[in-house]
């Protein structure tokens, strides 16, 4: 028998949420590129939106439901996505709090769908997001390979303190691997959606 697989649909999520952010940038740029495939659905979550307070449960929803309101409605609307892009800033050495936090206030709604990650700063945020992967494993998440890293040159030539110019100065460094990242994102996708409606 074979199963139809309906075109996956991917959520973008910002993970800072501080006054004067840079994340817009990168987020806006990775948006527009998701949105230019025809094989997903792309959606922007900003955590502002949310309003998480701090982690205030018996347990993570894998174990208790959780009583949060909020907590319940980010869970809500993380269920409806089968795939996640996470727009990663680095504070010291790895994720904002703010990401953490959101990545704690859900559980079964992770498990089983991929993610991929645009990261910036010195090195592209590269120490967060292996951070990121090790978390996705405890979520039963799958990582794609291949990640956006805004970093170095590229980072200081677009970082408002620095060069200040607009992102598309540097996107040729950038387009092969947001295509690799939404490629393998993709193919993750399909299999885990297939894998889930098979155990379903
Ligand atoms: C608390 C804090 C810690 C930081 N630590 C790092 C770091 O470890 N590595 C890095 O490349 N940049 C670091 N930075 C600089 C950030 O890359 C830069 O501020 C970036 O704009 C943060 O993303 P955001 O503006 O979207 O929050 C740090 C910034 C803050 C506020």
């Amino acid at each position: 028998m074979s199963i139809v697989i309906a075109k996956p649909k991917i959520a973008l999520i910002i993970g800072s949420t501080r006054t004067g952010r840079f994340a817009d940038v990168p987020a806006q740029w990775m948006l527009k590129q998701a949105r230019t495939r025809a094989d997903m659905d792309v959606e922007l979550l900003d955590l502002r939106d949310f309003n998480l307070p701090f982690f205030d449960e018996i347990a993570s929803n894998g174990f208790v439901p959780s009583q949060t309101p909020e907590a319940v409605h980010w869970q809500q609307t993380l269920a409806r996505f089968d795939g996640f892009i996470f727009v990663v800033a680095e504070y010291n050495h790895s994720l904002t709090g703010a990401l953490k936090n959101a990545l704690d206030q859900a559980y079964t709604e992770w498990n089983r769908k991929p993610f991929t990650a645009i990261g910036y700063g010195g090195v592209g945020a590269a120490r967060a997001i292996e951070h990121l992967r090790l978390i996705g494993i405890e979520m039963h998440m799958v990582s794609t390979h291949a990640a956006v890293h805004i970093g170095g040159s590229d980072f200081f030539t677009i970082f408002p303190a620095a060069g200040n110019q607009p992102i598309e100065t540097i996107e040729q460094n950038l387009l092969p691997s947001a295509k690799a990242a939404l490629d393998e994102l993709v193919w993750w996708a399909k299999a885990t959606m297939a894998a889930r409606s098979e155990a379903a």
